[in-house]
């Protein structure tokens, strides 16, 4: 049996919370990350286990019983991930009832999961029930998106359009569109259940002056999205702050060409 330390999925999960630390992504404590561990994967690690006690999670997540999740930790820096996993990350499993969960490894020098873990689980109950390989939940506060969200109307169809427009691989990377919620209290259920809503249509949201919360098979997928939304509205806010107007584009007669040499299955109310 392997030591935790050791695990494949704690090495990628702490490559990516590296990257997207190196990216800007996440100042001060900034930003969680938590990922579904497989059954093969818990029984690699579970020797290492040493269970606390069971807490309440504040709601129900009946379709997560008995799942095992690797969290960051409320307060935790992501700079601080790579240097020391077991004081910045816990590995959580959830009860029979889905509505307590407790700590079988990390947070070493005291500590829980992040203050979003209501979004995270109620995130991964819904995305689960849709596509059983979808692991990874991820939130993150990146620039160029947070901008935006002071300029566009807070409404999906615009944010869509915008970033689909504005950069050809977008519509391939997120061909469901983006979600946009207004400012709600961090942490709080009342974001979680929001965030649910629009997950069930899409793979990432925009939470306004805030952040990103995105959804994704695998870590690549899941810091790809946040990448190539991240980068278009970088270049979105570099056309709009040039002040010229945008002189071509892509048509819709080229969106629907992308959607059939790809099969993205692209809504057009958004092209
Ligand atoms: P945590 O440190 O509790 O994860 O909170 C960071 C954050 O970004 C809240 O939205
Ligand atoms: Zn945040």
């Amino acid at each position: 049996m392997g030591r935790m330390e050791d695990a494949v999925f704690l090495k990628e999960f702490v490559r990516m919370a590296d990257d997207a630390w190196h990216m800007g992504w996440h100042e001060s404590n900034g930003g969680n990350l938590s990922y579904r561990i497989r059954e093969d994967e818990i029984r690699g690690v579970e020797d290492s286990f040493d269970p606390g006690e069971w807490k309440d999670i504040g709601t129900g997540v009946k379709g997560l019983t008995g799942e095992y999740f690797l969290v960051t930790g409320s307060g935790k820096h992501f700079r601080n991930i790579s240097h020391d996993p077991a004081d910045s990350l816990g590995v959580i499993e959830i009860d029979e009832t889905g509505e307590r969960y407790r700590q079988v490894w990390g947070y070493k020098n005291g500590g829980r999961p992040t203050s979003e873990l209501y979004s995270h689980l109620m995130n991964h109950e819904v995305r689960k029930s849709i596509d059983e390989k979808c692991r990874v939940v991820y939130h993150n506060h990146p620039s160029n998106v947070i901008a935006l969200s002071h300029i566009l109307p807070l409404d999906p169809v615009v944010f869509t359009k915008e970033l689909w427009g504005i950069m050809t691989e977008v519509p391939i990377v997120i061909p469901k569109g983006i979600g946009v919620l207004p400012w709600i209290v961090p942490g709080s259920r009342e974001l979680g259940e929001a965030t649910v809503k629009q997950i069930e249509k899409y793979d990432a949201v925009i939470w306004a002056y805030h952040g990103m919360f995105i959804t994704g098979r695998d870590f690549d997928q899941a810091f790809g999205t946040a990448h190539a939304v991240e980068k278009a509205a970088g270049i979105l806010m570099a056309q709009i702050s040039s002040g010229s107007k945008k002189l071509g584009g892509i048509t819709k007669d080229q969106f629907k060409q992308l959607d059939r040499a790809y099969d993205l299955g692209m809504a057009e109310e958004y092209m």
